[in-house]
């Protein structure tokens, strides 16, 4: 083991773990790493936090089921193939930017900076922002939350071979048990990151939320680059939600093929299909797992049966579209002012500097 050893905070391993232990791997103490640690936030058992919201969830009209599931292992890694898709353009045109742009962005904030991100995922695209950093100084600490422990520790690990004068305190958590612990850490100057569209899949009142409470994670002076994709011709953003090879499909069923896994359900992934579409009037990618006949399922572990008649639609997720007044109405309602916006050749995503005010 060496620079890549995890170093957990709390007495809870993720499940992983405990089944490497189980097969006999040797029970290492981990080797002190000085540029890592790890504080694993994610609920005691992983499982009580899905169990409730699925009950909760399949108990609603219309029934739901909360994004953050998508993202155990396997939907991790499905996400990063949707980004590697032809139709979905947001990961390559926001990279677009910040490989343009990184140099501009960093110097946008004053001084020298702490770099924290939510959801980072691989933190592929931070890799841009990272090298901007480190051309304008010796060391940086990186402070990446992430709901997925194992996108945390496989991310890290690559981040800290390629770059020696990095270190990395990263937080396994939900965004705002993540900022809580961000707030009391003592950090400098701040650039925050938010990529991708996280920020469009909460309600517009979780999203001021959200961003509320990065605000008071920042200190004035400090600021949040924040991903956003812009509205455009429904075609386009439709494609994007409904790929020719299948992966958001199989990326948005897999929730289902999570609660068979994890909580003991006999979801048939056969009898429902995925089904998104743009609803203009709203501005989002709204997004289904629908019912494709009269059907009960058995979920075991939450001892309960649940009917979905033919066409039901469950929601997984909705994708909010922006645009500059949009985003200015966001940061305007939550102590943020945009001063700065980029966007890719081809007009499509807009990543935005809000400094705290
Ligand atoms: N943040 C991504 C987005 O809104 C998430 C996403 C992409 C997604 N494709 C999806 C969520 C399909 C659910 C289903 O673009």
């Amino acid at each position: 083991m060496g620079q890549g050893t995890v170093q957990t905070k709390t007495r809870h391993q993720e499940p992983r773990d405990q089944e490497q232990r189980q097969k006999g791997q040797p029970d290492q103490e981990p080797t002190k790493s000085d540029r890592l640690r790890i504080h694993n936030l994610v609920t005691r058992d992983p499982r009580t936090g899905l169990a409730e919201d699925v009950r909760k969830g399949l108990a609603a009209s219309p029934k739901r089921f909360l994004p953050k599931y998508f993202y155990d292992e396997l939907g991790s890694q499905l996400f990063e193939a949707i980004c590697l898709l032809p139709e979905y353009y947001l990961t390559r045109a926001e990279e677009e930017i910040l490989r343009n742009y990184s140099d501009e962005i960093a110097a946008a904030v004053e001084g020298k900076k702490t770099l924290v991100e939510m959801g980072s995922g691989s933190a592929t695209k931070t890799r841009l922002i990272i090298e901007a950093l480190l051309r304008e100084q010796t060391e940086l600490l990186f402070m990446p939350v992430d709901i997925s422990a194992s996108a945390l520790e496989s991310s890290s690990r690559i981040l800290l071979q390629s770059y020696p004068r990095l270190r990395i305190e990263a937080y396994a958590a939900d965004y705002f048990a993540g900022m809580a612990e961000l707030e009391k850490s003592e950090r400098g100057r701040t650039l925050a990151l938010f990529l991708g569209s996280n920020i469009s899949n909460f309600p517009s009142a979780d999203a001021v939320r959200f961003l509320k409470a990065m605000r008071s994670v920042l200190h004035k002076g400090d600021a949040l680059l924040l991903g956003a994709d812009l509205k455009k011709d429904p075609a386009t953003l439709e494609a994007a939600y409904n790929d020719a090879l299948g992966v958001t499909s199989a990326f948005n069923l897999n929730v289902l093929a999570r609660i068979n896994r994890e909580l003991g359900g006999n979801f048939d992934l056969r009898s429902f299909k995925h089904h998104a579409f743009y609803n203009e009037d709203k501005g989002r990618i709204e997004i289904y797992i629908q019912s494709l006949l009269d059907q009960r399922v058995r979920i075991d572990k939450l001892d309960i049966e649940v009917d979905f008649a033919e066409g039901e639609l469950i929601h997984t997720e909705h994708s909010h579209k922006y645009d500059e007044a949009g985003i200015d109405q966001l940061a305007n309602a939550t102590g943020f002012v945009r001063t700065k916006t980029w966007v890719d050749s081809q007009g499509r995503f807009s990543s935005n500097l809000l400094m705290a005010e």
